[in-house]
């Protein structure tokens, strides 16, 4: 070995003792006949001292040595002097005095300082992830992620649980988004899809008997990126024989007070709330609420039902409503005028508001509304003296949208949001189905193989039976999935249900979601074949591994809890990927770009 312990280990009770150590050079100084050299390795840091008077020729030679480069040192370790002691870390109280030093290998100058209080372009981290990850806020996130993994393992193994791995070449597995695809050489003009999430396999693990399964998972998703979105990205997936709602929650919790207490030292407060998706889009707007403050919303439709207001009265003629969010305070017309900005972005027709000024009601629209809607409205709001409302009045897909996102916004603006406090929620009751007005077909909320409740299967055969698209559009909602998300501080760390486990209903949502027979038989004829043969009642839930990491270690992106993530765009900066290929192997696979 070139070393015989790690610098970052070495403490009081190596005083006098002789090591031989290696790692980079954090820093170094001369400070004019003494030379510093901050050691680091994994571990941490430990200083080495050189004086000029002891070894002029190695001292002539370490005092070029360049930062990042690669050193061997032998020494003594010693007390530091009195009062230059460094409290922070671990070797703080002594140092090494060298008496050799081996450079292994010199580094160049750095395109940036390995510090983590300077502020570096993601571009050139991405590039130079090597040495972004060599800072220590990195170094942290990419070991906790390690140590997350271990504890995850070793829960799953505690409860009876086997880790299966299931193929990466798969056929297509519809979860909602683009596959991507692998093209086949042996079977020309046929692809193999990367597993948008090991959903199918896990359900037939079930059939096969295993009872119960996980896996730390990759999932493939050609999607449009965002701060919480990566193409490929990692899920801790697993799924449970003769199980229930509940039976998915309670283990899903065991498992993130675990990780929360070994890793956080959090003791988190279970079981989790559960509310309803229709409470949660009612208060929220958002099927995935931050909880952590108020400013819900508040639903007016009725108090405006006969209004002379044209903004309202044509909302509600439309099948619409109108709901308001009060804050507590009263912001400048410039504030409102980018509040308005920002929800016309997200498709609104306006934004109107009103402020109670010295006990007295004023907006632009006042003129508009009775004392008797101004009154009731009011009262509803409760509001007080120096208060403010905005008002949207829309279909409710579009009002909630809308004041769902505002609400967060003024949220944010008004630093109404505790930031140390982790609020877990599970959202239940999803409906099974959601209209997709462009394709003027329906759509599975989570995904196809999650069982509607029992006593609504026979909605879905009258829904068919009937064979009416607008009877369809108006009654799909009351189908209720046994779907549940569960949502930490606003963002959707994961998801799951109880599944299909009988063909003919399995056949019967196929049916609702427009996929014929023969479509159903072609894509999924063998999943309809396994069910056939004892498929017991089974569920379960991924939760999306980098997410909870990310808010666990309070990064706004998960590329900062990945080791080589992929940019927006989805390039990797570091290799160049995606890349071309030679003509050679792209005539192997069959393939011609145009
Ligand atoms: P779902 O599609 O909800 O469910 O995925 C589970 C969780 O994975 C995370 N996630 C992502 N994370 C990073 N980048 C992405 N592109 C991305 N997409 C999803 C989210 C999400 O909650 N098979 C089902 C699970 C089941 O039913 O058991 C599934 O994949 O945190
Ligand atoms: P208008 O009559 O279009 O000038 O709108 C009157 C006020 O209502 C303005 O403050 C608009 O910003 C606002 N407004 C217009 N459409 C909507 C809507 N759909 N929801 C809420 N406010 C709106």
């Amino acid at each position: 070995m070139l070393r015989d312990i790690y610098v970052g280990l070495v403490d009081d009770s190596f005083i006098g003792k002789e090591i031989k150590v290696a790692g980079w050079i954090d820093s170094i100084r001369d400070h004019g006949g003494v030379l510093f050299i901050d050691l680091r390795d994994k571990e941490g840091k430990l200083q080495a001292v050189l004086e000029e008077s002891e070894n002029k020729e190695l001292y002539d030679i370490a005092k070029h040595f360049k930062e990042e480069s690669v050193i061997a040192i032998e020494g003594v370790v010693r007390r530091r002097p009195s009062g230059t002691e460094n409290p922070k870390i671990k070797s703080g109280n002594v140092e090494l005095l060298i008496q050799r030093i081996k450079l292994l290998n010199a580094s160049e100058t750095l395109p940036f300082p390995i510090d983590d209080n300077v502020e570096i372009s993601e571009e050139l981290r991405l590039k130079y992830r090597y040495l972004d990850l060599r800072r220590n806020i990195m170094q942290k996130a990419i070991k906790t992620r390690s140590k997350a993994l271990k504890i995850t393992r070793d829960f799953f193994d505690e409860n009876g649980f086997y880790e299966i791995e299931t193929p990466f070449l798969i056929k297509s597995t519809p979860e909602g988004a683009r596959d991507f695809l692998v093209p086949s050489r042996l079977h020309p003009g046929k692809f193999y899809a990367l597993p948008q999430s090991p959903q199918l396999f896990k359900q037939i693990l079930m059939i096969s008997g295993f009872d119960r399964y996980f896996q730390i998972a990759r999932c493939f998703r050609d999607e449009d990126l965002r701060s919480d979105r990566q193409p490929e990205f990692t899920q801790i997936d697993f799924e449970m024989s003769f199980v229930e709602e509940e039976d998915v929650m309670e283990i899903s919790e065991k498992l993130l007070y675990k990780l929360f207490l070994e890793l956080l030292g959090i003791e988190l407060k279970t079981p989790f709330k559960r509310m309803p998706y229709k409470e949660a889009m009612e208060k929220y707007g958002s099927d995935k609420p931050d909880t952590r403050f108020g400013l819900e919303l508040v639903d007016l439709t009725d108090i405006f039902k006969n209004t002379n207001f044209n903004v309202f009265k044509a909302a509600i003629e439309q099948k619409g409503i109108i709901k308001a969010i009060k804050i507590n305070t009263i912001l400048s017309r410039k504030e409102i005028d980018n509040l308005t900005e920002y929800v016309k972005g997200l498709g609104a027709k306006g934004l109107a508001w009103g402020k109670i000024e010295n006990g007295e009601f004023s907006s632009p629209i006042a003129k508009f509304l009775t004392d008797q809607e101004v009154k009731a409205m009011l009262s509803r709001l409760e509001a007080k003296n120096n208060e403010m409302i905005f008002f949207s009045a829309d279909k409710p897909k579009n009002v909630y949208k809308i004041l769902g996102n505002l609400r967060l916004q003024l949220g944010k603006m008004l630093k109404l949001i505790d930031h140390s406090k982790f609020e877990f929620l599970w959202v239940v009751d999803f409906p099974m189905f959601e209209y997709n007005e462009e394709e003027g077909r329906l759509e599975a909320m989570h995904h196809p193989f999650t069982s509607p409740k029992e006593e609504d299967i026979e909605m879905i055969i009258n829904i068919l039976d009937k064979n009416d698209k607008e009877y369809i559009i108006n009654t799909c909602e009351s189908i209720t999935a046994r779907a549940y998300d569960i949502v930490l501080n606003g963002v959707e760390i994961g998801g799951g249900s109880i599944r299909i486990h009988k063909p003919d209903v399995q056949k019967l949502v196929f049916k609702l979601l427009n996929i014929s027979d023969e479509e159903a038989d072609l894509k999924f004829g063998f999943l309809l074949e396994a069910l056939k043969y004892g498929a017991p009642p089974h569920g379960g839930l991924a939760f999306g591994f980098d997410r909870l990491m990310a808010m666990m270690l309070g990064f706004e992106s998960i590329r900062d809890v990945i080791a080589f993530p992929k940019t927006q765009k989805g390039t990797c900066l570091l290799t160049g990927a995606p890349d071309v290929v030679p003509e050679k192997q792209l005539k192997e696979l069959h393939i011609k770009t145009v």
